[in-house]
């Protein structure tokens, strides 16, 4: 079970192969990750392998606490070859890395997962975001560069540890894989002495990879390009109607993705409205800049050519009339045209005129089906065929 100054105990022997076997896993499910196109086809395999990866890749962290611990109550087993200093300091070194890389590397990709929203769930009951770590593209991408140079460097370190392992078994024969393998035997216990280099540099090393994304400029996501459009003015969209002029709103959609929602909006759209307040009608004309979409972790998706092909169709608009209900309930009947698809839609608001404001909210629920969005999605695992959208706005009346 325990260690002794020249054998590892069972315990030890656990962590280390375990979190070996893992962590490999999970080097390899993410690259597949990586290097898998996005699309239709895809995109289910796709959630199951991240879902698996980070459910993996949060086991090593918690097992890699455990082990410290452990590592931290037992003897550390002496060096084999401590008159060969440099070997003796290399092989160190990259143990002190390796045990950096079992919490940077699950640490990074769980702020990652934190940051960014709705895409493949951690599978566990315990929760999906870390504390203090808020819904942030720019996090998102920064853990992102992180977690990429972090395998760099976990490639550059299993490589070297396994090399000096198969040479130990195959050109010096001495034990040390055994002494990993079935907790055998090796190296004399006087001899170890404590060396400050290895895990300095090992501290360094890590310091640098954590330090990357603050230091180096990175090259812009998907998310900063929606944040360019965002700076586009609002009113260049759209012919003002006559009557009211919009201050400002939003306007969000939210789709499900694996059953779980994920809620987005347009940063750069515009209504323009007419409306008589004695009569309750009037009319309304939405005009959306579909590129200034940002969806979650999956905004790059949606902007694609399945969903809103935000390239071909880089706006889509509504055209409604207004009729009032009762009270402050009112709706617009009109269309939608989206993706070049025309289609009849209803939306419901309330509309509360105070003085020279009016303040309206309200929302609809479409069918991605009925505008020919994403139709390799051809159930509702991956994605649901509902998307809410809702609006909200302020509108100043106009000067004559
Ligand atoms: C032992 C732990 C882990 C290892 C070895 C690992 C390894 C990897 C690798 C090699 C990639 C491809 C990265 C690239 O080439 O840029 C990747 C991507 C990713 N990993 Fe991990 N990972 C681990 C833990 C986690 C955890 C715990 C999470 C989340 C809870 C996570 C979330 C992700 C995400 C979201 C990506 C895609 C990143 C992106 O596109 O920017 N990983 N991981
Ligand atoms: C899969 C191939 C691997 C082999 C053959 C291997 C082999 C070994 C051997 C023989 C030792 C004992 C060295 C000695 O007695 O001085 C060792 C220690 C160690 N290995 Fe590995 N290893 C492998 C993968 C990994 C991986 C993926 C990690 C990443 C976490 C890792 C982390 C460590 C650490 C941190 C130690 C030092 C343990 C300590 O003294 O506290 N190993 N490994």
């Amino acid at each position: 079970m325990f260690n002794t100054a020249t054998r590892y105990g069972a315990i030890a022997r656990f962590f280390h192969w375990t979190i070996a076997l893992l962590l490999l896993t999970d080097l390899v499910l993410g690259l597949i990750g990586e290097n898998t196109p996005r699309n239709a086809e895809t995109a289910g395999q796709l959630q199951t392998l991240y879902s698996v990866h980070k459910t993996i890749g949060v086991s090593v962290l918690f097992l890699a606490v455990l082990r410290v611990i452990w590592a931290l109550v037992q003897p550390r087993p002496v060096p084999v070859h401590p008159e060969r200093k440099a070997e003796t300091i290399l092989a160190e070194t990259i143990h002190w890395a390796l045990y950096g890389a079992i919490f940077v590397m699950p640490l990074s990709g769980w702020v990652i997962h934190s940051a960014e929203s709705g895409f493949a769930p951690i599978l566990w009951p315990f929760g999906q975001n870390l504390p203090f770590v808020p819904k942030s593209d720019e996090i998102a991408h920064m853990a992102g560069a992180v977690h990429g140079l972090s395998a760099l460097v976990i490639y550059a370190a299993v490589a070297l540890h396994v090399a000096g392992a198969l040479k130990h078994a195959i050109i010096d024969r001495d034990g040390v894989l055994a002494r990993m393998l079935s907790g055998a035997e090796a190296g004399t216990p006087e001899r170890h002495r404590f060396a400050a280099l290895p895990p300095l540099a090992a501290l360094v090393l890590w310091g640098g990879v954590l330090a990357f994304p603050f230091v180096v400029p990175l090259p812009e996501g998907p998310e900063a390009m929606a944040t360019a459009a965002m700076e586009t003015p609002v009113a260049e969209l759209a012919a003002e109607l006559s009557g009211w002029i919009v201050q400002d709103g939003s306007l969000s959609i939210s789709v499900k993705q694996m059953g779980a929602p994920v809620t987005g909006s347009f940063a750069n759209w515009t209504a323009a409205i007419a409306y008589d307040e004695a009569s309750g009608v009037g009319e309304v004309s939405v005009t959306i800049d579909t590129t200034s979409l940002t969806l979650g972790s999956v905004t790059q998706q949606a902007l694609g050519a399945e969903f809103f092909n935000a390239e071909a169709y880089k706006t889509a608009t509504f055209d409604g009339e207004i009729s009032r209900l009762d009270g402050a309930r009112h709706q617009a009947v009109g269309t939608l045209t989206l993706v070049g698809q025309t289609v009849p839609v209803t939306l419901d608001f309330d509309l509360t005129i105070d003085g020279e404001t009016a303040t309206m909210s309200g929302g609809t629920t479409l069918d991605r089906r009925d505008f020919g969005m994403g139709a390799g999605y051809g159930d509702e695992a991956t994605v649901g065929f509902a998307v809410e959208v809702a609006t909200e706005l302020t509108a100043q009346r106009a000067g004559d």
